[in-house]
């Protein structure tokens, strides 16, 4: 299959080009590496990679014309700066909408889109279900489910996925890496009082390999365990894998762009697809710390406004 991918140089494009390249299928990226990383898109058989942003429409077509993707997969997504508005909507808002025209015009099978969870803002419900009215609140999450709506009436068939946390190789957003790293450097903690729904990559990657069939379901589903966990089991996880013993830390509310619980129910997911997340919670967080101590951690962003002071 010739599979494009936008925000190929992230976290979760970076996981399915390894994934996939060794499956056969030829892949074309296009990354402004704003957050995605050069070195993990490296220069080999079946894979092309094309420096730019998919603000840029020429760009955008030039890369579909050439490659003529059967499917893409639309992972880029900007979210570093909270107040970064503007950029915001390029990426996530008129970066869609281009990549949703481009799909159309070329005569796309399939578009993926990927979606956050804070689409559905302060959940009435929980755990929430797809069919779960949208309320984004903040830039990230507005911009969002801006280009999604665009890419669901592009007229291409489109599956979009409201992802949980996904943990895995190279994950540099949200807890898990926060803890990991502050508390390897001796430096101070906080536990925002917040509960989020973890998946393992190998878990996200199996459901990716559902998502790509030409027969697969399109529309818009969770992809999720269903379950919630405490920022602060997080932490304790951590600080036991790190040997390091009753450690106090302080549970702070949620900040005001946050949401106290966010967890995603799959049921339909595994009615349409017949699929489940295998791996248990401590095996996911524990699993993604091993991957720490193998390979390193680079640096952490945040789509929250609530940051660490340097000490
Ligand atoms: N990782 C998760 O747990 C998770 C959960 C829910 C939704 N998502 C969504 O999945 C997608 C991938 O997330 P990720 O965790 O891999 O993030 P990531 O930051 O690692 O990857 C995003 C990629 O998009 C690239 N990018 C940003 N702006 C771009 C632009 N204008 N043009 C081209 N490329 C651009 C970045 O350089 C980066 O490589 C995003 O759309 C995100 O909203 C991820």
């Amino acid at each position: 299959m010739r599979i494009l991918i936008t925000g190929g140089a992230g976290c979760l494009g970076s996981n399915l080009i390894e994934h996939w390249l060794p499956q056969g299928h030829d892949i074309f990226v296009i990354d402004n590496f704003a957050t995605g990383n050069r070195e993990v898109v490296p220069e080999v058989d079946g894979l092309t990679v094309k420096e730019g942003s998919v603000a840029d429409p020429a760009l955008v077509d030039d890369c579909f014309n050439a490659f003529k993707p059967d499917v893409v997969v639309h992972a880029a997504a900007a979210y570093k700066d909270p107040d970064d508005w503007l950029e915001d909507s390029r990426t996530n808002v008129i970066g869609s909408i281009h990549v949703a025209r481009a799909a159309k015009l070329h005569e796309v099978k399939r578009l993926i889109n990927y979606q956050t969870a804070l689409c559905y803002g302060r959940p009435q419900q929980l755990p929430i279900p797809a069919s779960h009215p949208t309320a984004p609140f903040t830039s990230y999450g507005i911009t969002k489910t801006a280009g999604e709506q665009f890419m669901l009436m592009s007229g291409v068939p489109t599956l979009s996925l409201r992802i949980a946390n996904v943990t895995g190789p190279r994950l540099a957003i949200g807890p898990i890496p926060t803890f990991y790293k502050r508390l390897k450097a001796g430096q101070n903690c906080f536990c925002s009082d917040t509960s989020r729904d973890f998946l393992d990559m190998s878990d996200f990657l199996a459901f990716m390999d559902l998502a790509i069939k030409a027969d697969a379901p399109t529309g818009v589903f969770n992809i999720s365990t269903g379950e919630a966990h405490s920022i602060k089991e997080i932490f304790d996880i951590v600080s036991d894998f790190l040997g390091l013993k009753a450690i106090e830390v302080p549970v702070v509310p949620p900040a005001a762009d946050d949401v106290p619980v966010v967890s995603l129910d799959a049921t339909e997911t595994y009615d349409a697809f017949g699929w489940k997340a295998k791996i248990g919670f401590v095996d996911t967080v524990r699993r993604q710390l091993v991957w720490y101590d193998q390979y390193g951690i680079s640096d952490v962003f945040s789509h929250l406004k609530q940051k660490f002071d340097s000490k």
